[in-house]
Parts: structure tokens; sequence; C-alpha cells
């Protein structure tokens, strides 16, 4: 692990943001598009995919593990896989970076298969629990020591054959569901995941993509509640496919927030993912009374994908139900600056998840927001914003974005809401999920 630069960055106030602009590709779907790739026997080719640090600290992995992944001249990628069960043991580490999907997606995915693996991580991704992972996959019968009992680094011993096991998903973690789920297909049996509350389903939609038969029902048995049910009859034969990557919502929101704050936007966002499992941000900036419209929707490589048109607008303080939580886990820093210049009180609660983040984004941005003159409460499980009702925040900084990219856009999103504009204490983390984000910025709000 090499040292972390520190880059302190400005966002000052800017023009309307207008025009056209085209979001990087999603952060989930683009790490799930090289591990499936790199498990079917032949050529995937994928558009589309998000060339930040945290998707290549996915595909350097599967390469380290036997996958061919290559960029060919026209920007897609190509990737040869080793099929289900073919990956080899990795010589070094596993080098995962900022990236807490890379991490629990390939422990689940290694965990049926009969090698050591280890994993490290930077100062951000060492923080952060990985028992989630470990209980199921021990279950299964892989073994892991880790630092502290739940840290990177970790070392995995998997298990060949695993064992089949019923998991009710006692977090709503996409990450846990999928760690299970890739496991699964190197495990013979059925493999079932018990989901109470819905979470992203990337996983279970391009699986069946490439060719696996992803069993999708409700737990009816006497215990159960109706809660959805996700089982795979390992093993597992996966075929190559050809992906296109839609546009990241969760990069989408920034842009989204923004032009509804700045008076005189009216910007349109292209080729946006809106998986409902994923577009809660959008819903609940709609009944903030943001106009945020969807065009031509259509759908691409499966996913339902629009083109947003966002217009400035004056934004009213809401309770946010906790029920929507899993669909916008991602953006509730931003949320929290369209809170902090609305009309009125947000409350959030039910948040507790997000403090086991790139950072504890409830304490990060609740010290963020209000080094900069906003009005924040925080709470045990959410903050609770007064709005300066579209008055700009006084800005100032520098703010500690504890290497957390989201952290980091939001605040920059403050900045051009800001009298005096907010400086952030390091830009750098913003390239695990959105390279190009500076530029793009600097484009839109001319
Ligand atoms: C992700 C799931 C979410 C999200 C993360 C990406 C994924 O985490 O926060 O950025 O790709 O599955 P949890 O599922 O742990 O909530």
């Amino acid at each position: 692990m090499s040292a972390h630069r520190f880059s302190t960055h400005r966002f000052v106030p800017q023009g309307p943001l207008t025009g056209r602009i085209r979001v990087p590709g999603d952060k989930s779907i683009s790490h799930r598009a090289l591990m499936f790739a790199s498990l079917a026997i032949g050529e995937t080719l994928i558009d589309g995919l998000l060339e930040g640090e945290d998707v290549h600290a996915t595909a350097r992995a599967m390469q380290q593990m036997g996958a061919r992944i290559e960029k060919d001249e026209a920007g897609r990628w190509r990737v040869h896989g080793v099929g289900v069960g073919g990956l080899l043991e990795p010589a070094v580490p596993l080098e995962m970076g900022n990236s807490g999907t890379s991490t629990r997606l390939l422990m689940g995915l290694l965990a049926s298969h009969g090698f050591q693996a280890s994993f490290t991580g930077d100062a951000s991704l060492s923080a952060r629990p990985m028992a989630r992972v470990i209980a199921p996959l021990s279950q299964m019968g892989a073994s892991f020591t880790a630092r502290g009992g739940d840290r990177l680094p970790i070392l995995m011993e998997g298990a060949h054959p695993a064992v089949p096991i019923t998991y009710r998903l006692p977090v709503a973690s996409a990450q846990v569901k999928s760690a299970v789920l890739l496991a699964a297909l190197n495990t013979p049996g059925i493999t079932t995941v018990i989901e109470p509350v819905p979470t992203r389903d990337h996983t279970e939609r391009m699986l069946s993509a490439f060719g696996v038969d992803v069993t999708i029902g409700e737990d009816n048995t006497e215990d159960g509640d109706g809660a959805r049910t996700i089982a795979i009859h390992g093993p597992c034969d996966m075929t190559p496919c050809t992906l296109t990557v839609p546009g990241d919502p969760s990069s989408a929101a920034f842009f989204a927030v923004a032009a509804l704050l700045v008076p005189g936007s009216d910007l349109v966002i292209e080729n946006v993912g809106l998986n409902p499992t994923r577009d809660g941000i959008f819903r609940v900036l709609r009944a903030m009374g943001g106009s945020i419209e969807e065009l031509e929707c259509r759908e691409v490589g499966g996913e339902p994908v629009a083109d947003l048109r966002v217009r400035h607008s004056a934004l009213k303080g809401v309770e946010v139900d906790s029920a929507i939580a899993p669909s916008m886990i991602d953006e509730f820093p931003v949320l929290f600056v369209a809170a902090a210049l609305a009309e009125g009180r947000t409350v959030t609660s039910g948040l507790e998840e997000l403090r086991v983040k790139e950072s504890d984004r409830l304490a990060t941005m609740a010290a963020a927001l209000s080094a900069v003159g906003a009005g924040v409460e925080e709470r045990a499980d959410g903050l609770v914003i007064e709005g300066s009702a579209g008055r700009p925040l006084a800005g100032g900084g520098p703010v500690a974005t504890r290497l957390d990219h989201r952290i980091a856009m939001s605040m920059a999103v403050a900045g051009l809401a800001s009298t005096d504009g907010v400086a952030i204490d390091d830009a750098a983390p913003i390239a695990t999920s959105f390279p190009g984000f500076l530029k793009l910025l600097a484009r839109a709000a001319q």
C-alpha cells in the first residue's frame, strides 16, 4: 500500500449548470461485470465500464487469478474468463484499495475455492467491518483470520466443496447478499438468500444475463414473512455475453442536486440508470419540490435507464421514510446538502449503516456541513437539518473528507451553493468512483 497524498481543493460558486452531460458507468454494475465475465468461458464484451480506482482493484484481482482483461481500440473492455471454479490461487495479497464492494464480493466468490487468499486495503477500508460476510461464508466452510476479528488485512482459506446454506440477511446489504450468491456459484447444491428488505439487485439481473438460473421467490415458510428469496443451484456454468453499463445514478445525484441548488440551472444528465432499487434519491428530491423529469425512458443492459432533466427549484424540507434508505444508501451525503439549502427542517432516521461506509457518513457530514454554516443536529441514527431556505451557506473549510469520495463530492456541491466557497482537505478519493468529476463540474457550470 503506498502512502496517500492529500490534495486540497476549493469549490467556489459558479454559474448555472446547463447543457447535456454524461456521468461514468455504474460502479456496482462495473464490479459485477468484470467478476462475472472472468467466470464465463470465452470472451465477454463490456461497454461503458467505470474506469475508477475501485473497479481497477477488481480488474487487477481478477487478472491475478487468471482472467484476461483488456481495453480495445473502441474503448470496450474484453474479458476472457476461466470458468466457474477455474480461478487460480493469487500469488500475492489482493490489494483492494478503498473498495468495500471488491472486498466483500470477492471474499464471497473465493470462499468456495480450495485455496488461500489475503485481502488488504487503505485506512478507510481497513476500518470497515467484515463480520457481515465472514459469518455466512464461515457457515459455508471457509475460514478467516482477520485483524481484530473482522477487519482487513484478512487471510481466507476457501472451502472446496463448500456447503450450501440458507441465509437470512441480518442487515439490508447487497454486498452481503452478493457475497453468498457468488460463493454459491461453485458450491454443489442449493444456496438460498432470504432478503427481508430489498437491496440493489444487479447481481441477480446480471447472473441471469450470464446464463445462471437464479430462482426468485417469496419466503412463505411458517416463520417467513413473504421476504424475497434468491436461490442458486450450483455448481453453475456461465456463458459469456455482451454488456452495456448504464450511467451511475449515485454519480448523477451530485449533478442533480447541484442543478437544483444553483439558480438558473437547466441540465440534462444523459443515460442514468434508474433501477428501482437505486433511484430513491430522485424520489426524495422530487418530494422536496425538485424538478427532475425522466426523458427517453429505455432499457440498457437489462437495467431501466432515462435522461434526467433537472431544473433549479426551491426545495422544502421533508421527513425521509427510513424504508427508502436501501434504495439511496450512498446518496445521503448529497441529500444532506440539498436539505441544508431547503426551506424548513429535514429529518432522517434509521441510517445506522451510514456509520460503516467509506467513513462514518453521519459524523463526517454533520461536521463538514456545520463548519460551512449549515444547521445540523447529529442523532444516533440520522441527521436533522434546518435548511437556509435558499440562502447560500457561508462556506469555509478545509473540511475533513476522511478518504470518502462521496463526502468530497457532496461538499463540492455545497461549495457551489455558498458565499465564500468550500474547501475540502482531499479531492484524491473522488477518483475511486468518478474520475473526471472536477472537469465535468467545470464544464456544466460555466
Ligand atoms: C454496493 C452496495 C452498497 C453500497 C455500495 C455498493 C454494491 O453497500 O453502499 O457502495 O455494489 O453491492 P451495502 O450493500 O453494504 O449497503
